[in-house]
């Protein structure tokens, strides 16, 4: 799982359009979640459409390290047998999380409450994640830790029972933290409480309430509060994943940069903590339509068509970033390709990611003939004005640092391109949609 695979680079160029119907695979935070509480579920979860790409495989592992039974039957469908809410196994090997900041965050929160240990272990570009920020109130609840300098892995957690639950209030926006601690007090007598200035994607909280566990949102001076009740029960569940929305951003930016594309992209997770992307590309004057709004897995789902469009720059505002956190690589390639100048900020996090987006975005667009200002917390351009971008010039390529997001974000920048954008690797791709080169030449009709 570790990035073992060898580099595959590869060379994005321009001219057809996307036409036609896509369906992106399965939404990889919801997919993590599923394999999670089914691992902890007595009895048979099933999930449908679950999201097959490396960094899901590395959850699937670590919970059948950890006791559970999770398997893939022929038509697609995954069974998780579960051992119940403080029953997971002693892991006899240490859990290679691979690329997947979310598989180790989250598993950590879950092993942190049981009276197990587990080594930690990831690739180059995990190893140097921060993961102080669950160690931290982890640690408040009792678990102990010895990570690598900087609080970074391989690290070897020992977990606690019964640990103590604890009020904590997230010092950083994020889902993985806020998750983590949930997990954890899943196993935690008593009631453990978060409290959330700005709110991240809530589907911890949907699908521990779809499990039976006894959970709370209130709202305190404009802060969400949320309340788990620990030594839950969970009720085995039947699953339905809905598509991506951080895969299809990719699509959409696509289709709204290369002319004469009209694309309908199926299935797209609409979850308002997760879709800013299509509120702030409609405020550039895309134009994404969504058909047949409904429900799925308890999410809010539709079909956006997507058309080719002149895009105008905005200002994005700091408080939409998480709801979007994941779709700026591909937000920038739509600012550089926009009439006038994009500001964007208030995107710190941006650096602690699969790689420090910020700068492999800022280098890789402007290898690729873009104008671009690196600031602390964002990027600002000046677009082209829907002229295609130049491309990465004669034996350069873009580094992608291991990161899907840049990679996938490189090569919609590509098929914007006047000569073709080349990069380094491809291979890091897998971890979160291992279908997108197939899915791309689907709609280029090749
Ligand atoms: C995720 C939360 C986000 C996101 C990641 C998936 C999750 O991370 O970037 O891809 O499933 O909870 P942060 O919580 O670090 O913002």
């Amino acid at each position: 799982m570790s990035h073992s695979n060898p580099p595959s680079p590869k060379r994005f160029t321009g001219s057809a359009p996307l036409t036609g119907r896509v369906r992106v695979p399965g939404d990889k935070s919801i997919s993590h979640r599923s394999i999670m509480l089914g691992a902890l579920a007595v009895g048979e979860t099933r999930v449908t459409g679950l999201l097959e790409g490396e960094d899901v495989l590395a959850t699937a592992a670590a919970m059948r390290a950890m006791g559970a039974s999770v398997n893939r039957s022929e038509d697609g469908t995954w069974s998780v047998h579960g051992v119940g809410v403080g029953s997971l196994l002693q892991p006899q090997k240490a859990l290679d999380m691979g690329n997947s900041g979310t598989s180790t965050r989250l598993l950590m929160g879950l092993v942190a409450s049981h009276p197990i240990s587990a080594m930690f272990t990831g690739d180059a570009s995990l190893s140097k994640r921060p993961m102080g920020r669950v160690i931290d109130p982890l640690s408040q609840m009792g678990a102990t830790f010895e990570a690598s300098p900087g609080g970074t892995l391989p690290l070897m957690l020992r977990g606690i029972s019964p640990a103590v639950p604890i009020t904590y209030r997230l010092p950083v926006a994020s889902a993985q933290v806020k998750s983590a601690v949930l997990l954890a007090g899943l196993n935690t007598a008593g009631i453990t409480t978060l409290i959330e200035p700005v709110p991240t994607r809530d589907h911890s909280e949907r699908m521990l309430r779809g499990f039976g566990a006894q959970l709370e949102v209130g709202e305190d001076n404009g802060e969400r509060v949320i309340r788990i009740h620990g030594e839950a029960d969970l009720k085995p569940q039947d699953i339905v994943v809905p598509g991506d929305p951080s895969s299809a951003a990719f699509f959409a930016v696509a289709a709204l940069l290369v002319p004469g594309s009209d694309l309908v992209i199926e299935n797209v997770g609409l979850n308002p903590t997760r879709a800013a992307l299509f509120d702030v590309l409609r405020d550039m004057g895309g134009q994404i339509e969504e058909l047949d709004r409904r429900e799925v897995g308890g999410e809010p789902v539709a079909d956006l068509r997507v058309r080719h469009s002149d895009l105008i720059g905005v200002e994005v505002d700091p408080a939409v970033v998480p709801a979007m956190v994941d779709e700026f690589p591909v937000l920038f390639v739509a600012a550089a390709l926009a009439q006038g100048t994009t500001t964007t900020s208030g995107l710190d996090e941006l650096r602690v990611k699969e790689s420090d987006r910020l700068t492999a975005m800022a280098n890789a667009l402007t290898l690729a003939g873009a104008r671009v200002e690196e600031r602390e917390d964002g990027l600002v351009f000046e677009g082209t004005g829907g002229d295609p971008l130049p491309g990465t010039p004669e034996g350069a390529e873009v580094t992608t640092h291991l990161d899907h997001r840049i990679a996938m974000a490189m090569a919609v920048a590509g098929l914007a391109s006047r000569d073709g954008v080349a990069v380094d690797d491809t291979a890091p791709i897998a971890t979160s949609f291992p279908t997108f080169e197939a899915l791309l030449a689907s709609a280029r009709g090749a």
